[in-house]
Parts: C-alpha cells; sequence; structure tokens
C-alpha cells in the first residue's frame, strides 16, 4: 500500500526547495559586474589553512604568494591576511559549515587562498555539517571552478569548467528519506546557471586562442536536467563563431582522457558539478597526482583558490601529513595571481612547478616518507621561482621532452 503521508511528507520538502531555488536563479538573473582587480587598492587577499593536510601545504603557498608579490605589498597594492577558524573542530563546535565570525572575515577579503577542509560523512556519528567548499562557493555565490591539468611534454593543456553551484550538489545535505526504503537527491540544473559556467568557458577560450570547447552531460540519459545543459550551451557556441563546440558524454570523456593518441585535442571543457567533480581528479592523477591539480572558484565578485582534493585525514593519521603534495594549492596560488592581474607571476610560478614536479624532479613526492616533504619540495619551488632564469630552464625541458 502506498504511504500517503509519507509523500505528502514529502512534497512539502519538495516544495520548500523549489521555493529556494527559485531565489536562487532569480539573483543569478541580475546583472553583475566581475571585480576590476586593477581599480582596487589594496587587493585584500585572505588565507584559511583548513584542516587535515590543509595548514602545511597552504603555508609552503603562502610562502610563494608572499614572495613573488613582496613589491605589491611594499607598495600598498596587496594585502595578506591569515583568517583563523575554518578548521574541522571549530565547524563541529560552532555546527556550522563555515561559522559566522569566519565567514564575515572571508566577505572582507576580494580573494582567499583556501586550505582543504575536511566533510564528515553522514551517517559516521559526527555533526553532519556540509562541506565548507559547497557552503563557501554557495554563499560567495563562486560559479565557475576552473581547473586546468597540463603536461607540456605531452601537449596537454586542459582547462575543465565545472559548475560550481547546482547540479547535485545544490541541496546536497537535503535530500529526503521519504520512506526508510526510500532515498532521493535533488539534481537540479537552471537555465541562467548553465548559461553562466557555458560563457565562462567560450570566453575563457576566446581569450587564450583555443579553438575548441567541449561540452561533457550525460544527457542521453538525463534528459531533462543534463539536456537544458547541454541545449544552453549550444545557443551559447553560436556567439562564438571561431571557436568549435563539440559534445560528449562523461562516460567515453573519462576514457578519452586516457587515450594518448586523442587526449591532446581536448582544450576547455565545460561540465555540470558532479561530472567535473569527478572528471578533474582523473586529469589531476594524470598530470602526477590530485595532490599537483590547483583551482579557482571564481564568482563575479569574490574568487576562492584551492587545491582539488580534501584534507587528507587518512594521511593525518598515519602520521604522513608532512609528507603531502603542496603543488595542487601552490598551482591554485598561480591561479590567483592571474586572476588578480598579475599574469605573469602567475605564469612563472606555473612554471616553477613544471620544472620542480614534471621535468627536474631533483625531489620526488610519494605522500609516504619514501619521498620528499612538502617543506622541503615548497624550498624547491621557492628557489626556483627565484632564479631569473625560470622561464629558459621552463623552455629547454619543453622542448627537450616533446
Ligand atoms: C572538490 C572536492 C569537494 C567537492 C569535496 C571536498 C566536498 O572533492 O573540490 O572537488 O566534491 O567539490
Ligand atoms: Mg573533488
Amino acid at each position: 500500500m502506498v504511504n500517503q503521508q509519507a509523500i505528502e511528507a514529502a512534497k512539502a520538502s519538495f516544495g520548500k526547495v523549489m521555493a529556494e531555488q527559485l531565489v536562487r536563479i532569480e539573483n543569478i538573473k541580475k546583472p553583475q559586474e566581475w571585480t576590476d582587480y586593477s581599480k582596487l587598492k589594496p587587493i585584500k587577499i585572505g588565507i584559511l589553512g583548513g584542516d587535515g593536510i590543509g595548514p602545511a601545504i597552504s603555508a609552503e603557498a603562502q610562502r610563494c604568494l608572499e614572495l613573488l608579490l613582496m613589491d605589491q605589498v611594499k607598495s600598498g597594492k596587496v594585502t595578506f591576511k591569515v583568517i583563523e577558524g575554518m578548521t574541522i573542530e571549530n565547524r563541529i563546535a560552532k555546527n556550522a559549515a563555515i561559522p559566522m565570525d569566519v565567514l564575515d572575515e572571508i566577505y572582507k577579503c576580494d580573494v582567499t587562498l583556501k586550505g582543504p577542509t575536511e566533510t564528515p560523512e553522514a551517517g559516521e556519528g559526527r555533526a553532519n555539517i556540509e562541506s565548507a567548499n559547497v557552503a563557501m562557493r554557495k554563499y560567495l555565490d563562486l560559479f565557475a571552478n576552473v581547473r586546468p591539468v597540463r603536461i607540456p611534454a605531452q601537449n596537454i593543456d586542459w582547462t575543465f569548467f565545472r559548475e560550481n553551484t547546482e547540479d547535485i550538489y545544490a541541496v546536497g545535505s537535503q535530500g529526503q528519506m521519504v520512506t526508510p526504503d526510500l532515498a532521493v537527491d535533488y539534481k537540479v540544473i537552471s537555465r541562467p546557471g548553465s548559461r553562466r559556467i557555458a560563457e565562462a568557458g567560450f570566453e575563457y577560450a576566446k581569450k587564450n586562442g583555443k579553438k575548441r570547447v567541449t561540452i561533457v552531460t550525460k544527457a542521453n540519459v538525463v534528459k531533462t536536467t543534463d539536456g537544458l545543459f547541454l541545449n544552453i550551451a549550444k545557443e551559447v557556441a553560436k556567439n562564438y563563431p571561431g571557436i568549435e563546440m563539440d559534445a560528449w558524454y562523461i562516460d567515453i570523456m573519462t576514457a578519452k582522457l586516457l587515450d594518448t593518441a586523442r587526449r591532446s585535442d581536448f582544450q576547455v571543457m565545460v561540465l555540470p558539478n558532479l561530472y567535473g567533480d569527478i572528471i578533474t581528479d582523473e586529469a589531476g592523477q594524470i598530470q602526477g597526482g590530485v595532490g599537483t591539480a590547483g583551482s579557482a572558484n571564481l564568482g563575479k565578485k569574490y574568487a576562492m583558490f584551492e587545491a582539488i582534493h580534501g584534507s587528507a585525514p587518512r594521511m593525518v593519521k598515519e602520521g604522513r601529513a608532512q609528507y603531502a603534495d603542496p603543488s595542487s594549492i601552490i598551482r591554485a596560488g598561480a591561479m590567483m595571481l592571474e586572476h588578480i592581474g598579475f599574469q605573469d607571476l602567475g605564469e612563472r610560478l606555473h612554471m616553477a612547478l613544471d620544472i620542480c614536479g614534471q621535468y627536474e624532479k631533483k625531489l620526488v613526492m610519494t605522500g609516504r616518507s619514501n619521498g620528499a616533504a612538502g617543506k622541503d619540495f615548497g624550498d624547491y619551488v621557492v628557489a626556483t621561482v627565484r632564479d631569473s632564469k625560470t622561464r629558459d630552464r621552463w623552455n629547454a625541458y619543453v622542448h627537450a621532452t616533446k
């Protein structure tokens, strides 16, 4: 017999979720300009260490940024502020994805560099708080998660534009146990939400001379939501006549990333949140591990930069935190430099990471005591950045290995 009472309760909850979503979507439609960092003085950079391996790896990225931005700090163009309290202990104590006082500090900054933060899993027995990453993306409306993966020696230069506020993540903590036997989560895709991520991907392609944008969905099966995402992307593509658009399904796309004969043909990928989450870990692994991959979470007003991976509580438990690879968050730092208007400095940091992690490899990170410590790797990157010949070294390596 159908449990009508359970259905009514589920309908009420559905109505509430939909009402919230409609408000959110109206907000997306309001016109808003992108922040012009050239006009800001100072540009306020917040640093959040996070938890688990976060504080250790963030400290290395902070060192690189402080070194590269030394002149800008002196001239008052840039300020740094360390924001405390984004730890799992404090978040559980305050029972908040992001404690209010921490959020206030975040809002005072223009951009933030954020170390990984732990997300408790449902049913673990700890407070079931929402992921701090996911919450921050929502609060600051950081809708574009930009994740580059580059292996110059293999001609791989991919940039993933992962939609960052919708899909299964939009109300990930408000799914429904309709009855004890039936669980339902919501996959939410909106027209303006899809439009802005597709536009971000195409704009990036246009500005960076890319010739191809690939839309990745599962629109053959998930017809309504992924179908909308794909259709909007097709509409947006019409405004970019010089750029070829093609569409792939997520399953075959994950396979194609392993196809050494064809994978370097892909340039810019635009995709809904969950597929983007999964495939960027795969792409990061191809680059040398998720510990090498950084990301930008961009909104029109704010931006947050972080590693693509989590806080690795297992590494901490096993006493290996000091061997965590800081490359991921240093890459995120390089992306921050590019985003706030210091393209040359950002590129120099990217090149230093390529040299240290992909070519020269004087120190190798394994995540264990048989590899280098994160701090020593940080020293290595800093020394490489300081070298006035960073670009020459990078060119020599790229040409020698191609
Ligand atoms: C990421 C992470 C997060 C996500 C987790 C930590 C919630 O995997 O940034 O890719 O799923 O988005
Ligand atoms: Mg992920």
